[in-house]
């Protein structure tokens, strides 16, 4: 489920359900986004591009944004493109419309797409291809430790994570 959290410029939105606990967002604006803090999403405590910025560095589409400062929405590559991770996802950088298999969907900025068959939130990817030993080639991505990833190859689980 999407929650929305408002700023005076910029309105935040996360779906954990999305989340893939690459932590860029933890990581690059720890002002803004606390998962000790509540609520975790801060949106007035750093300026509305630099939000933007690092919320389009989320690979997943779990954070979106939409500006309330006249600023400019996020506009990925038209058409889409899409990247093979080393034994992960497909990375997608554009509009994509996302359809799960059990009903509901939504048009995300940026999407995380299964490649490894065994994702439980399919088309999305769940980190399922870490407990299966999925092995394939594409781009090597670095991944570092951090509250949401104990480390690089164990990230902690939609259960255990305490984001709303
Ligand atoms: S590629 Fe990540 S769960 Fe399948």
């Amino acid at each position: 489920m999407r929650r929305t959290y408002r700023g005076d410029g910029i309105e935040v939105s996360f779906d954990r359900e999305l989340c893939t606990h690459v932590a860029a967002c933890l990581l690059g604006l720890p002002a803004v986004f606390d998962i000790d803090r509540r609520p975790w999403i801060a949106p007035n405590a750093a300026a509305p591009d630099e939000i933007a910025r690092t919320i389009e560095r989320c690979p997943s589409g779990a954070l979106q944004y939409r500006r309330l400062d006249g600023g400019p929405e996020e506009r990925g590559p038209e058409p889409p493109d899409v990247t093979p991770i080393r034994n992960g996802p497909l990375r997608v950088r554009g509009r994509v419309e996302g359809r799960r298999a059990g009903g509901g969907g939504e048009a995300l900025p940026r999407a995380s797409l299964c490649r490894c068959g065994a994702s439980e939130n399919k088309p999305f990817c769940d980190n399922s291809h870490l407990r299966i030993g999925f092995r394939a080639p594409g781009e090597l991505i670095h991944i570092e430790v951090s509250p949401v990833r104990p480390a690089p190859d164990r990230p902690i689980t939609k259960e255990a994570d305490p984001r709303p």
